[in-house]
Formats: structure tokens, sequence, C-alpha cells
């Protein structure tokens, strides 16, 4: 697991920032009749406005700057001017930002205008599954201490956790070891050193946790096309705690 310096730190802050206020702006985009194409140029524009690159861009070969994936679409879907938010969407946006060859990483799954209990639920859960993944967990516990909470309160509420997919380090590569699952032991996986930094995302699915990949090789779906949500934060561990990089100054988590 890699130790970022100070100096790094100071970069990863600044890449988190510029993702956040992106996926501030984006949340202020999504409204029922707008394509996930005209949200995704309008975030590109954004991230080079402030000074970062869109890191997703090119990354393996994929086509657009932002992931934006619509119900049953768990991760990667493609931006595309046919797809056309509708009421009762729920849509995640996943931006990854590079500044001075540092990354941010962070994701949010927003309702397009009145949405049903369920997804209501799934969004309000999964977010709640980032925050008791990271709950109580200090510098020396291991990895599989979040993918344990994760798994536990998901099951819980009686939603599934997607196998194949998984959170990461990040830094000076968006993918850096090691991997975060969202399942698992509580003594899986290395233990966090200080100052590391991983990109936590739980992708939690309302159905069963299967998924099929799409035909376009990214966008990743539930095979029982129920829905999908997201939410991911770039998480720094010091001595003295975590600081979540990507968050909302108004989130309501801030203060608890
Ligand atoms: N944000 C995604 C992640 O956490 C990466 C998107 S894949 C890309 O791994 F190809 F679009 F970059
Ligand atoms: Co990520």
């Amino acid at each position: 697991m890699i130790q970022k310096t100070p100096a790094e730190i100071v970069l990863i802050k600044k890449a988190s920032e510029i993702t956040r206020d992106a996926l501030v702006l984006a949340k202020t985009l999504v409204k029922p009749g707008v394509s996930t194409f005209d949200i995704d140029k309008a975030l590109e524009k954004f991230i080079i406005e402030s000074g970062g690159s869109p890191a997703c861009l090119g990354y393996e070969g994929y086509p657009a700057a932002t992931c934006i994936s619509v119900n049953d679409v768990v991760v990667h879907g493609i931006p595309s001017r046919d797809k056309i938010l509708q009421e009762g969407d729920i849509v995640s946006i996943d931006i990854v930002v590079r500044y001075k060859g540092y990354h941010g990483d962070a994701t949010r799954t927003y309702p397009v205008g009145e949405i049903s209990q369920e997804k209501e639920k799934l969004m309000r859960v999964t977010k709640e599954c980032f925050f008791k993944g990271i709950e109580n967990v200090r510098i020396g516990d291991r990895i599989g201490k979040i993918s344990h909470a994760i798994q536990t309160h998901a099951e819980k509420n009686g939603f599934s956790v997607v196998r194949e997919l998984c959170g990461h380090g990040i830094g000076r590569k968006m993918h850096e070891a090691p991997s975060v699952m969202n399942f698992g032991k509580e003594t899986d996986g290395v233990a966090i050193a200080e100052n590391a930094v991983l990109a936590i995302e739980p992708m939690i699915n309302a159905g069963k946790k299967e998924i099929w990949l799409l035909d376009d090789g990214w966008g990743v779906v539930t095979r029982d096309g129920k829905p999908s949500a997201h939410y991911e934060n770039t998480v720094l561990f010091t001595k003295t705690g975590v600081e979540v990089l990507t968050l909302e100054k108004d989130d309501e988590y801030r203060s608890r």
C-alpha cells in the first residue's frame, strides 16, 4: 500500500476538490429530458476550466470524460446522445480528475425528479454503506473491516453487493493497490497504512448481485434488470483519523 508524502497529499486533495465540485455541478444538471452526453460534456468543460483533466477519457480506450450509469447500469455507462434522462430514473455519475499527475475519484447517484421508494431506499443505503465502511476504521485495521461493514449493511437492508468490482488505492495512478472489496471478512486484506489514500465505492443492487457486461465492452448491468446505486469517495487515512476528501461541504455526514 502506497503511503503518500505531504506534497502528494496536497495534490490529491486538489484533484479531489475538483472532483467534488464537478459532482455538485452534475447534481444541478440531472433533469428529465437531458441526455447523458450533454451532462458529460458540461462536466468535461468544468474539469478542464478548473485546471484538472478528466482521467477516464482514454483510460484503456474509454471514450468519454465521465461514466454515467442509469437505473440497472451498475457502472461505466458510456454517455450517449440517445440516453435521455426520464422522471423516475436514478443516475450514477462517476468522475475521476487528474491534477498535476494525481487523482481524485468520486461517484454520486442522483434521482431524476420523483423516484420510487425502492430507489430512494437503495440510494440511501448505498451511501450509508460507505459511511458504515469507514466508521471506526483507523490505520492498522485491515481493509476487510471496511468490506465487511459495507456488505453487512447492504444485506441487512435486503440488497446485494456486486462482487466483480471494487474500490482501490489511488494517487499517481487511478487504480493502485490494494483492492477494497465491498464484501468479505473483517480479517481480510492488508493493514491500512498511515497516509494511505483509498477510493471506497460500494456498488449495491436492489435485486440479485449478478451482472452482465454490455456489448459496448464497458457498461455493466444487473442481470435481473433491477436498479443499482453507487457511492464513492476518495479517503485519506492519517494518524488522527479519516478524511473524506471528496465530500460536499454541506453533506449531512460531515458533522456526525
Ligand atoms: N471511477 C472508476 C473507478 O473507480 C473508473 C472508471 S473506468 C474508466 O474505477 F475507464 F472510465 F476510467
Ligand atoms: Co473508483
